[in-house]
């Protein structure tokens, strides 16, 4: 159902890579809301990923950035004003990606290297964005920017690796950005904490089936799908959330305040 939440609205989303992706739902849902954007992904997943398959269903241009460098940054912002025939309403940071996971390096023994980069590409990618927004003045007053993030932030996941302290950081760079896009330029930022999705990220932890299993079974609403990840964002972006800022919001069928579920329980009850 669509309800014209962001007519006229613009942006940036970071992260399709495939139907699965988060990125790529909350695309589909802002173009059916009326909003118009430009898609960016770093150029390796260009061409692992089917992302010109979403730019010609939503209408939209694709410009490549590694969101590491600052160069790409600065040259996409300023693109996408081009692009789009004005400032910005709003930008989904929706990367992630840890070479320590993917090296199956255990967290008691990681490769700094891994780290830094793991580091770097998930966690300070999300200062870069806002900087490169925020010195090229491209955002316009009331616009809002969102984050994805994990639980294992606040609570120890023992096969989230390093993720977790790339998570913790990011979501304390939400708040610390926040805070100056607040005072300078009126602009919301936030990260969402979502629960455990099928998409290529995900999938890479370890025990992805019992960890979302498990999270479906402990949440009384059950899972959020990527879908409904699609639909807060939107929700975020819209006019009806102008005062929401600098919070990590969990979005996780209320995962994250339960102690323990029946089901969880029953399972250990012979
Ligand atoms: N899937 C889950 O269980 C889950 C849960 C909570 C939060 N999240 C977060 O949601 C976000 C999106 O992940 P997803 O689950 O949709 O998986 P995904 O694999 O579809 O998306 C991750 C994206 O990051 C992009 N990326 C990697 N390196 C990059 C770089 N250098 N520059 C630009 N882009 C780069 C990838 O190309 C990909 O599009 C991530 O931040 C992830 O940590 C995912």
């Amino acid at each position: 159902m669509s309800y014209n939440l962001l007519k006229g609205k613009r942006g940036i989303i970071f992260g399709a890579l495939d139907s699965n992706s988060i990125a790529w739902k909350t695309a589909e849902r802002v173009h059916e809301e009326g909003g118009k954007f430009v898609l960016s992904n770093a150029p390796i997943a260009m061409r692992m990923g089917t992302i010109k398959e979403l730019a010609k269903k939503t209408g939209s241009e694709i410009v490549a950035a590694d969101a590491t460098s600052e160069e790409d940054l600065n040259a996409l912002v300023a693109q996408s004003v081009k692009i789009l025939g004005g400032k910005l309403d709003f930008v989904l940071h929706s990367i992630g990606m840890s070479v320590n996971v993917r090296k199956g390096r255990h967290y008691t023994d990681q490769n700094y290297d891994f780290s830094t980069k793991g580091w770097d590409v998930s966690a300070l990618s999300f200062h870069k964005v806002m900087q490169s927004l925020y010195k090229a003045d491209a955002m316009n007053k009331w616009g809002s920017i969102v984050a994805l993030t994990y639980m294992a932030a606040q609570r120890t996941f023992p096969d989230y690796n390093d993720m977790a302290d790339n998570k913790a950081y990011l979501e304390s760079v939400a708040r610390s950005f926040g805070y100056f896009f607040g005072k300078e330029k009126k602009v919301r930022v936030n990260t969402i904490s979502q629960s455990p999705t099928p998409t290529t990220a995900g999938q890479g932890v370890k025990g992805f089936d019992g960890f979302i299993s498990y999270a479906e079974k402990m949440s009384p609403l059950g899972n959020a799908t990527a879908l409904e990840c699609a639909d807060y964002t939107v929700s975020l972006f819209s006019d009806l959330t102008k005062k929401v800022t600098m919070q990590n919001l969990f979005h996780d069928g209320g995962f994250s305040n339960t102690g323990v579920s029946k089901e969880v329980m029953d399972h250990f009850v012979e």
